[in-house]
């Protein structure tokens, strides 16, 4: 399973980078209204582009077909490697339709159902995004909902690429790895969380306080030698 970043903050995607562990980058209107405003958008999202280089997501935000259209082709104006993010209701599937036969990859966004997530896959997404986080915080299962998609998936050999979305914490990473999601796309701090162990931080303390001592014998008697 890749990892993502589900961030538009340069400082978040810029560490994450340079950490060698994600693959690309999906941005939402809500993502991006988080940053300084006085940032024009297009020049936010060449910039998270330039920094990491593999797969950015940039979602549209109309809700007509040829309006979802329209911001597409703008979009890939800025930069023609782009996916373009699609939110799961029917003006959207006829997008993707058209940009798929267009050969433009899409990712359809805000899919909290197996059942939707075939829809986009019959119409050609290039990922599907499977929305975790805002399922359980409805009280519903969303594992199951991901370990459904999954099956279905092997079942019809579907080659729509699985984006595990919305997540929460490192055991929705877990989960989906073990079903075998494609991709999971990660809020900066569940990335930082899922690399961390205390039994990780007190072991390199232990090893580096045994180095100084070590060092600190090894000088004594070099002293004591001369
Ligand atoms: C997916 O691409 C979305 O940007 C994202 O995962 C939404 O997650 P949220 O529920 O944390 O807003």
């Amino acid at each position: 399973m890749e990892l993502y970043v589900d961030s538009a903050n340069i400082t978040e995607i810029t560490h994450a980078a340079s950490l060698g562990i994600i693959r690309g980058v999906t941005t939402n209107p809500s993502l991006l209204a988080k940053e300084d405003p006085t940032v024009d958008v297009k020049q936010r999202i060449l910039d998270i582009y330039k920094t990491v280089g593999g797969h950015l997501s940039v979602e549209v935000n109309s809700t007509d077909t040829d309006g979802m259209l329209r911001e597409a082709d703008d979009i890939l104006s800025w930069f023609p490697e782009a996916t373009i993010k699609i939110p799961m209701i029917p003006t959207g599937l006829a997008a993707v339709k058209e940009l798929s036969r267009r050969e433009i990859p899409t990712n359809v966004t805000l899919i909290f159902t197996p059942t939707q997530a075939l829809a986009a896959a019959a119409a050609g997404a290039t990922y599907v995004s499977v929305f975790l986080g805002r399922l359980d915080d409805m009280g519903q299962d969303s594992i199951q909902v991901m370990r459904d998609v999954t099956e279905i998936w092997d079942t019809n050999g579907l080659e729509s690429l699985i984006i595990a979305a919305s997540i929460r914490h490192p055991i929705h990473l877990l989960e989906c790895a073990k079903l075998g999601a494609d991709i999971a796309t990660t809020p900066y701090k569940v990335l930082m969380q899922s690399l961390k162990h205390p039994l990780t931080d007190s072991g390199l303390q232990a090893f580096l306080n045994d180095y100084e001592k070590m060092k600190a014998e090894k000088e004594k008697h070099a002293k004591g030698g001369q």
